[in-house]
């Protein structure tokens, strides 16, 4: 009966995830420009705010990048963030794994669940560290090798 609670309290956790993400598309889809409406003419008189960005992405080129001798500068700035987004992801991800698993140990009573949720606690405050530190890399590659970042 208790498995069975549980079972149906997943079902519905699991839903409202995927209504969440549903909502996020939605809202998107609305936002997305309509067809055809690039094609339309604009209007005489319109405000320059409504036909575009107010900030345009500059257009680098690659000389514009800081020159490295013996690594490239954008293939560290890449290197970086892609080190620091698997650790944040598994930081993000891991906390939601603990928590169902100790879920499952409170509807069981069965202790076990509850020491794996802590195992499993202890090598995410490691990565938690790594994360912030890839991070604080991250930053300082962005800065020394990211030219017009700031502006
Ligand atoms: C444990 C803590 C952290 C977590 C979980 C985390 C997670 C993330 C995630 C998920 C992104 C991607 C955001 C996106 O795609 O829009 C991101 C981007 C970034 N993080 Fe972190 N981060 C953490 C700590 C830090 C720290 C301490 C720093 C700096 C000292 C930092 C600097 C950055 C930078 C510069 C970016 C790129 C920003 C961008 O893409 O717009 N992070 N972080």
């Amino acid at each position: 009966m208790r498995r069975k609670k549980y079972a149906i309290g997943m079902l519905v956790f699991l839903m409202v995830l995927q209504l969440l993400s549903l909502s996020t598309a939605i809202v998107a889809a609305a936002e997305a420009p309509k067809e055809g409406a690039a094609q339309e003419a604009p209007k005489e008189g319109a405000a320059k705010e409504e036909a575009g960005p107010a900030f345009e992405a500059p257009k680098l080129k690659p000389g514009d990048y800081p020159q490295t001798s013996w690594f490239n500068s954008r293939e560290a700035v890449w290197v970086a963030s892609q080190v620091h987004l698997f650790f944040g992801a598994f930081v993000l991800a891991v906390p939601i794994f603990v928590l169902v698993i100790e879920g499952i140990g409170v509807s069981t009573k069965d202790e076990r669940y509850d020491h794996m949720s802590h195992e499993i606690m202890k090598v995410t405050m490691t990565a938690f560290s790594l994360t912030a530190l890839s991070g604080g890399v991250l930053t300082i590659f962005l800065l020394a090798f990211y030219p017009d970042l700031f502006k």
